[in-house]
């Protein structure tokens, strides 16, 4: 079902459009006790960076949602930390569910829907001495976690994402090693990861439904666009990343379990087939592929990024590849096949002087609008993220926000990227001038 579009002018969005940014626990809270505070502890940061006091929501949010109500925003992305909730097994803290039940009344106050995410890449000690998502018992544990959340804080959210990128999570912790617990190589590890992924996700859409009928239940994808150079050689091997990296959770969301041959040994999940009542996409970038011998490590596609391309701060390492707003189609064509309605739940580039940020926006929502023209049925876009945070394995020294953060003052201030998104939000669309001014990115990248 298409949204209806908003009067006269082309650029508008359907009435209804969740605005929004998009956060995570770990990221923002400060003070987090977890797997990934040992994991940078132990020195694994590019930057050595600490996530420390990251954005100080913990102890207070009201600077942030204070400019979040500016930007005029009408939703907000953010998860609950597991660690905090259940910081022993089986022992739940009621303080931390209150904190939280007060973060949603705030956002509530301030006109603002929440979308919660119930795991962001961070796991309780506990859990993760038991192996994490490895652990048989994992799926059921998750459970009973997710349904004391929606138990406490159900009152204030109906929107719910399970889990942000699987994909993600399990091929930097078991393959690339970026991530804890730092595995490398292990893609049958990484494959049983998503599996018990998606168990986990199909147990929780069914109990938060028990427990709220009105739920909205959902998961986050990260999609890249994988981009053959030229040859068939470089279409074969760029569709091979395509499948490893993109195609692992969406078959077990489609099918309930992985395509053949990967069925044989990564498990499967026949309870989440179809288990969702949305989509969210995450989406920022796109990799070129050639087929090269050398690279066998990488099933002989190698993977980079020309150097003429927009890139944001990373440069051409990865993860963060070619800054590309044409990754959204490729995504929504994607997801489209799940018959699902879409949410675009993170888009967004490391730019700590707003050089490619107002581009990406732009041309990002352009492709939205134009997606949902066409019919496909795109209900939002989170931009990835409200204020600079911690980002993961590269610390400090990537920023994402719309509103510049010095971690050590916790001073904020907006960038003309917060302000240009401040524009479009209030006026629900893209105007004339926004395109024509940002229809090519900055000579410089
Ligand atoms: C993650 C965020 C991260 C962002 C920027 C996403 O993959 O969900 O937590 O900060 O990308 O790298």
């Amino acid at each position: 079902m298409a949204m209806v579009l908003g009067n006269g002018a082309a650029e508008k969005f359907p009435s209804g459009f969740l605005w929004g940014v998009a956060t995570a626990a770990h990221q923002v809270e400060g003070g987090s006790d977890n797997q990934w505070s040992d994991w940078e502890r132990g020195g694994h940061i590019r930057s050595r960076d600490l996530c420390g006091k990251a954005c100080d929501w913990w102890n207070s949010t009201e600077a942030d949602f204070d400019l979040a109500q500016r930007l005029g925003i009408n939703s907000l992305r953010l998860s609950v930390e597991w660690s905090r909730i259940e910081p022993q097994e089986n022992c739940f803290s009621e303080s931390a569910l209150q904190r939280y039940q007060k973060m949603l009344e705030d956002l509530h106050q301030r006109g603002i829907q929440p979308v919660l995410c119930l795991h962001h890449f961070t796991n309780p000690r506990w859990f993760e001495q038991k192996g994490a998502f490895l652990s048989t018992d994992a799926p059921a544990l998750f459970e009973r976690f997710t349904r004391r959340v929606v138990d406490a804080l159900g009152r204030w959210c109906r929107f719910w994402i399970t889990f942000n990128e699987p994909n993600v999570y399990a091929t930097l912790g078991y393959v690339t090693g970026e991530f804890p617990p730092g595995q490398k190589g292990k893609i049958v590890l990484a494959m049983r990861v998503m599996a018990a992924q998606a168990q986990a996700h199909a147990r929780c859409f069914r109990a938060i439904h028990e427990l709220q009928s009105e739920a909205q239940v959902g998961w986050s994808q990260h999609y890249m666009v994988f981009h053959p150079v030229k040859s068939f050689l470089d279409r074969w091997v760029a569709s091979v990343q395509s499948q490893i990296f993109n195609e692992g959770f969406l078959q077990l969301m489609e099918h309930g379990s992985f395509r053949f041959p990967f069925n044989l040994v990564g498990g499967g999940a026949e309870e989440a087939a179809g288990a969702c009542d949305f989509v969210g996409l995450n989406v920022y970038n796109r990799f070129h592929v050639n087929f090269d011998l050398k690279s066998a490590g990488q099933l002989f596609g190698r993977v980079f990024v020309p150097p003429d391309v927009p890139q944001g701060d990373s440069g051409v390492e990865k993860p963060y590849g070619e800054a590309f707003p044409g990754a959204i189609r490729a995504a929504v064509e994607r997801a489209a096949c799940l018959g699902k309605p879409i949410f675009i739940t993170e888009n967004g580039v490391p730019d700590a002087n707003d050089r490619l940020r107002p581009w990406l926006i732009v041309n990002a929502l352009k492709e939205v609008r134009s997606l949902i023209q066409e019919g496909r049925d795109i209900r939002g876009y989170f931009h990835w993220t409200l204020t600079d945070n911690f980002e993961w394995a590269e610390g400090w020294w990537l920023r994402f926000g719309l509103i510049a953060l010095d971690p050590v003052t916790q001073q904020r201030t907006m960038r003309g990227s917060g302000e240009l998104y401040r524009q479009i939000v209030a006026n629900n669309g893209l105007t004339q001038e926004q395109l024509e001014k940002y229809r090519q990115p900055p000579a410089r990248f």
